[in-house]
């Protein structure tokens, strides 16, 4: 491995978006620490990239656990010798109405999606510093910034742990400043991807109600969101810290 060559961790790398971070990363060719609790779409991603001539390695992490990150780290510093960049982007959510929802689906999205990307960032910075510096990109939401009905009811368990994450991103952009790290998110629009469910996001009656709010009348793809991602983590990027930057097809636009 050459000295500049650039060695990202990546939460949820195995699928969606976080898989299509990895590949874009890996066609620039950065190396891949994958982070992921699902074993097995993690191995078939990681395969993927490597049988592309990319390099990764797939370590599995619940983000909610530090001895977790703090193994996959440390294996992927032996594999690679540095890193350089982290992406957080696991999470999930649980379709859910105020009335039905329960302490333990709380605690499971707010943990996964927002203490996950604090943990995550406060062990892995540490590597990225010791490495002369770098940058953290957190994956949001628009509806960080806006709450959206589906089934006619909110998640507010959702909405309170990305918008968390996005007063998270610009609290650890400050904090990490002084050792040459820069914090960004993007907050994606609707994305066809596993999250909810890939058929429902892009069946054509989907489509005709989120032409009322994009300006760019399609469904995102998790590349739009990856492409987004990787300028955030160059150099391009180098005078930006701390942003919430929305990919969503002027989504937040009106
Ligand atoms: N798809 C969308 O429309 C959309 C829109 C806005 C934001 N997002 C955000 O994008 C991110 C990625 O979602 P996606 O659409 O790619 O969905 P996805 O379900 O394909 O990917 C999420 C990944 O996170 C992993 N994960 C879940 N819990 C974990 C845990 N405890 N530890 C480690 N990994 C865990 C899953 O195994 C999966 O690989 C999420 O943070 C989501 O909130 C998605």
């Amino acid at each position: 491995m050459s000295d500049g060559k650039k060695v990202t961790f990546v939460t949820g790398g195995a699928s969606g978006i976080g898989k299509a971070v990895c590949f874009e990363l890996s066609s620039k060719g950065e190396s891949l620490i994958i982070a992921d609790i699902d074993e097995s779409k993690g191995v078939d991603t990681c395969k993927e990239i490597l049988s592309n001539g990319g390099e990764a390695i797939f370590q599995k992490v619940d983000v909610r656990k530090r001895n977790e990150i703090r193994h996959a780290a440390d294996t992927g510093l032996k594999e690679f010798g540095k890193i350089t960049g982290l992406v957080n982007c696991a999470g999930l959510v649980t379709m859910t109405s105020l009335d039905e929802l329960t302490e333990e689906e709380w605690d499971l999205v707010v943990d996964v999606n927002l203490k996950g990307t604090w943990l995550t960032t406060q062990e892995v910075s540490r590597d990225i510093a010791a490495a002369g510096g770098g940058a953290v990109v957190n994956i949001s939401t628009v509806e960080a910034e806006v709450v959206v009905s589906s089934k006619g009811y909110c998640q507010v368990h959702y909405n309170a742990s990305k918008g968390g994450v996005k007063m998270l991103t610009k609290a650890l952009s400050v904090e990490l400043a002084k050792k040459s790290i820069r914090v960004n998110a993007v907050a994606p629009g609707p994305i066809a991807t596993d999250f909810v469910s890939l058929e429902g996001i892009t069946a054509p009656e989907t489509l005709e109600d989120l032409k009322t709010r994009l300006l760019i009348p399609r469904v995102g793809l998790p590349e739009d969101v990856a492409k987004a991602v990787r300028f955030l983590l160059s150099e391009e990027a180098s005078w930006i810290t701390g942003i919430h930057l929305p990919v969503d097809g002027g989504w937040l636009t009106r």
